[in-house]
């Protein structure tokens, strides 16, 4: 068996997990006692019969369980999602817009947003993002004003937040801004379900005015793959729109193994919660104050604390990551050209903590050199430039229109007909109807030399571009 024999050999490895989900590889439910429910979950799989109540018109167990996670994350009303936050945001997109409605949204908003934009024609006018530290894109919150102001006519603003680098922002004066033009204010918290579990932490935005949250609990809380929760908040929301669009994104099935790991989720966060979070905080204190002394480590740690960025110097990100994972048994989140971004979560330990410590204190002391300057500036140049391309025609026309392909090198000034996304983020730098730049094809080509996975693309070499025939 291909999957479980390789889950099975991460699992028996004792891989040290700073990604998600936020249970660690389970430890975590080993750690609290929720093993021997764990163990029988497969004997619990089950479907709507008598007394286990429908997802999708909730009377019973469900509507128990939801409510009781409402009540824990503060919201007006919380509904389980068991197609991750995707079909959250699909649906909360769709609760407020309609064909030709402006959305206006920060550039470096996750693809799910572009996709049901471009599948129903909504307009989306992006915001463009500058870069933090040589690192995380984040929208300027006077940006977003001023384009409210530019396009009053539009329904909703909706706002990645904190971003996958844990970046936050002043989001409330965004909010109160765009409910003073009656426009609903959507989050996309996917990586932020954790924070309202310390003072330490930024706020979530369900305390900070937003109407519509969706949060991934399974990224930094301790829920499956694929278990999300959409929170409303507040009385702008036509609740049975909203259902009825996420009746039509989640599957007709749903899986009560998803939706019993949110309620697991839930009971941690109210029981252990707020002690693991401060235990987790002060393992990472301990591991900055151990590295300190260590000039070639750099690690970036501001806005969400359980987020961290660490770079080393001569070290390229990508060499990092590998190195951390076949030398020294670590899983990160995700590298990039300049380091690892790692998801700590309330499941991660302090001899998790120790390790990684111990580990990159060996990776230096081993003096790796093998990043070629040159290509640092050339990065700097590329990479970190986040210009917005301009529009010729609305993505769902493009989307819809007869396609070629083209070599990259040639594809100057030509409307690009597909979507052009680096992994990780996920995050498009190209969508169907805008221009391609130069920009754009030194970017790709820069993904492509130094082979770095970008999806959305239908050529896998990264050689030819789809463009709109016309
Ligand atoms: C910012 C952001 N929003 C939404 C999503 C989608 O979340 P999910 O994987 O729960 O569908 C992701 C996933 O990586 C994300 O990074």
């Amino acid at each position: 068996m291909y999957i479980i024999n390789e889950l099975t050999q991460n699992y028996e490895s004792d891989l040290i997990s700073f990604h998600v989900p936020g249970h660690k590889n389970g430890k975590l439910y080993n750690k609290l006692g929720y093993k021997e429910i764990l163990d029988k979950i497969y004997n619990l799989d089950s479907t709507e019969i008598i007394g286990t109540d429908n997802l999708h018109c909730p009377e019973g167990i469900i509507k128990n369980s939801q409510e009781k996670a409402s009540n824990i994350f503060n919201s007006d009303n919380t509904y389980f999602l068991v197609n991750g936050s995707t079909c959250g945001i699909y649906a909360s997109i769709m609760s407020v817009c309609g064909e030709n409605d402006k959305l206006i949204v920060n550039r470096d908003c996750h693809k799910s947003v572009i996709n049901i934009s471009t599948l129903y024609g909504i307009n989306l006018v992006y915001v463009k993002t500058k870069t933090l530290n040589n690192l995380s894109t984040v929208v300027c919150v006077d940006d977003f004003i001023e384009k409210i102001n530019k396009n009053l006519d539009a329904k909703a603003v909706f706002l990645t937040y904190p971003t996958y680098y844990g970046t936050t922002y002043n989001i409330k004066k965004i909010i109160d801004y765009a409910h003073s033009k009656n426009m609903v204010a959507i989050v996309d918290e996917a990586h932020g379900a954790h924070l309202e579990l310390s003072n330490d932490l930024p706020k979530s935005s369900i305390k900070l005015g937003a109407d519509l949250i969706i949060q991934s609990t399974h990224k930094t809380l301790p829920s499956f793959t694929q278990s999300s929760m959409l929170h409303i908040k507040g009385n702008r929301i036509n609740k049975e729109k909203l259902e009825s669009y996420l009746s039509t994104f989640q599957s007709s099935s749903p899986s009560y193994i998803l939706m019993s790991s949110l309620e697991i989720a839930v009971d941690i966060y109210e029981k252990y919660g707020k002690n693991l979070m401060n235990e987790l905080l002060n393992n990472i204190s301990f591991l900055k104050e151990e590295l300190k002394s260590f000039d070639r480590i750099k690690i970036t740690n501001n806005f969400d604390k359980t987020k961290i960025f660490i770079s080393v110097d001569y070290i390229k990100g990508y060499d990092l990551e590998e190195k951390l994972r076949y030398k020294y048994n670590i899983q990160v989140e995700l590298s990039n050209y300049k380091g690892v971004l790692l998801v700590c979560s309330i499941g991660n330990n302090k001899k998790d903590f120790i390790h990684l410590k111990n580990s990159l204190i060996d990776i230096v002391n081993s003096n790796q050199q093998n990043v070629n300057l040159s290509d640092e500036i050339y990065y700097k140049k590329i990479i970190l430039q986040n210009n917005i391309p301009n529009q010729k025609i609305s993505h769902k026309q493009a989307f819809y229109s007869d396609k070629k392909s083209v070599k990259i090198e040639n594809s100057l000034g030509k409307i690009c007909g597909e979507h052009v996304i680096p992994y990780p983020p996920g995050i498009s730098i190209i969508s169907p109807g805008e221009i391609i730049n130069e920009e754009i094809i030194n970017k790709i080509i820069f993904y492509r030399e130094n082979n770095l996975n970008i999806t959305g693309m239908k050529d896998p070499k990264l050689e030819f571009i789809q463009i709109v025939d016309i």
